[in-house]
């Protein structure tokens, strides 16, 4: 489904990524694993194109995106949920959710609403509280859930359990699971590996640009240099 060949991608000198390639197939979901720094989120904007890659393909079902503007790649069926749960703290939970439907504005919203509010409960509850007076964890259900509403086929997940009680982590990804199964093929980026991969079809590790590992996540998991660095032993 997608296909990254060879990225390489700068900030202005500086060389963030040197030639990545990896690939997710239809209905997987996929973890990238790395450290501060390693450019996981520069991968994932570059793929919905807020960053250009300086050289390197991006194929989405075989069409190429590297030149796609952003809104045209959410229209193809890309949604990304970015890092730092970047909700629209002065709008209500139903209006973020509204935004999060406009690439689909002429077509009827209650479907995905009623998706959204079956997986969390609580924003269905809380639709018309103001999203900057929610709680963390709660403001990361509504991100995701307003990636929800663009009806991806493909959703990018940046650091969802970031800042997170690793009580509402494992809630979170058990919604990521289930929106797996739903049929929303996933790419996931995180630093916490051993829940990510816990959730994961397969995995790649992305260390200063460059991809050194990939696997099955249970491959993964077994590895002796994953479980050094980011496993705690
Ligand atoms: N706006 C920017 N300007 C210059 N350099 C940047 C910018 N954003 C990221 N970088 C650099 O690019 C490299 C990759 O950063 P990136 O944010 O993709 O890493 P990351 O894996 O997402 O890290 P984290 O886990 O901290 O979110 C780092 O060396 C970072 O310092
Ligand atoms: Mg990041």
């Amino acid at each position: 489904m997608l296909r990254v060949s060879d990225l390489h991608v700068y900030y202005d000198t500086i060389h963030a990524l040197k030639g990545v390639s990896f690939s997710v197939e239809k209905g997987e979901l996929v973890t990238l694993l790395g450290a501060n720094g390693a450019g996981k989120t520069t991968t994932l904007k570059t793929l919905s194109g807020l960053l250009r890659p300086r050289s390197g393909k991006v194929e989405l079902e075989g069409a190429a995106l590297e030149n796609v503007a952003p809104h045209e790649i959410v229209r193809r069926g890309v949604a990304h949920v970015p890092e730092g749960r970047k909700v629209f703290p002065r709008f209500t939970v139903l209006e973020n959710l509204q935004i999060g439907g406009y690439s689909r504005a002429k077509a009827s919203l209650g479907p995905e609403l009623e998706f959204v509010f079956e997986l969390f409960p609580r924003l269905r509850d809380r639709q018309k509280q103001i999203a900057g007076t929610l709680s963390g964890g709660e403001q990361q259900m509504l991100a995701i859930s307003r990636g929800l509403m663009a009806k991806p086929k493909l959703l990018f997940l940046d650091e969802p359990s970031m800042g997170l009680a690793p009580k509402i982590v494992e809630q979170i990804l058990e919604n990521i699971r289930a929106i797996n199964r739903a049929g929303v093929t996933v790419l996931l980026v995180e630093q916490n590996a051993a829940m990510a991969l816990a959730i994961s079809h397969r995995g790649y590790v992305l260390e200063t640009g460059s991809v050194i590992l990939e696997g099955s996540a249970d491959e993964l998991a077994g590895n002796d240099l994953v479980r050094q660095a980011y496993l705690g032993g």
